[in-house]
């Protein structure tokens, strides 16, 4: 595994001409954000030796390097699933190889769905913490190098991070709502008594991904900051609905806010 890492990044590095420390996770029905990145190159994870090849409809598939925010910066545009049938490895295979190549803050993003009662479709949660439901551990197995055998998850999510987002979320008028996302497998969405279950336990937000990324970049000593955008409401006391095409019309309607708060954190940071 580790020699796959070291191959992807030193062809990756090969044909780099900048030198982002900072790199972004473009969820579900984000990738407007790639358009605002200037002086930019991109490789589709087709071409890149060891990658993964994402499957699912609005994700595009490619490593796009250039500027935002005035920084050199690195974003992925689709991430790859547990659902679809990879196993963990693969599923943060592209945070190892970040760390390889220099990477020290990771902005991650996704769409989920909101229990909180306060949330509304279309605001913006900074993930503050994570519950993780995922049936399998992304550090499963040997111990890599890059972090101790029992890491630490007190800060997942950079408190820093977090407050610069809150200064700049009230500078701009962007409501920012604060919250804890669950990590499930999917594919399917809740149950009604599901959506339940994981507000009791504690959750504000859920989806199928982000977690597997979180705990490897944590591991590597990466800081992290996240944000979901609600696409849906679980409807746990009156059943509702929930459809992937609604939830990438949701995140794509909320994506200029979140481009904003993210360019703006980036020039700052
Ligand atoms: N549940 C799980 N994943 C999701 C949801 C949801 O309601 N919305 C967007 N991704």
């Amino acid at each position: 595994m580790y020699e796959r890492i070291q191959e992807t990044a030193s062809w990756l590095k090969e044909r780099m001409t900048t030198s982002p420390k900072t790199a972004i996770i473009l969820g579900t029905g984000l990738g407007q954000l790639a358009s605002e990145i200037t002086d930019s190159y991109e490789f589709p994870y087709s071409e890149i030796p060891n990658f993964p090849v994402s499957t699912v409809e609005g994700h595009a598939g490619k490593l796009i390097f250039g500027k935002l925010g005035g920084k050199d910066i690195m974003a992925m545009e689709g991430r790859f699933h547990f659902y679809e049938g990879y196993n963990m490895k693969e599923v943060t295979f592209p945070e190892r190889v970040m760390y390889e190549l220099g990477i020290e803050t990771l902005f991650v993003s996704n769409a989920s769905g909101g229990m909180n009662p306060d949330f509304k479709i279309g605001d913006l949660m900074i993930i503050t913490d994570h519950i993780n439901l995922f049936p399998e551990h992304p550090l499963r197995g040997k111990n890599f190098p890059t972090g101790p055998r029992f890491p630490d998850m007190h800060e997942a999510y950079n408190h820093k991070l977090i407050e610069l987002a809150d200064e700049i979320g009230k500078e701009k008028g962007i409501r920012l709502m604060h919250g804890v996302y669950m990590g499930v497998q999917g594919p399917t969405f809740e149950t009604p008594a599901e959506y339940r279950m994981y507000h009791h336990m504690g959750a504000d937000a859920v989806g199928m991904s982000t977690v597997p990324e979180v705990i490897v970049a944590c591991h590597c000593g990466i800081k992290v900051f996240g944000i979901s955008i609600i696409t849906d409401l679980g409807g746990f006391d009156v059943p509702v609905e929930v459809s992937h095409e609604e939830v990438q019309k949701a995140a794509n309607e909320a994506q200029p806010k979140m481009t904003e708060i993210m360019r703006e954190m980036i020039r700052r940071s």
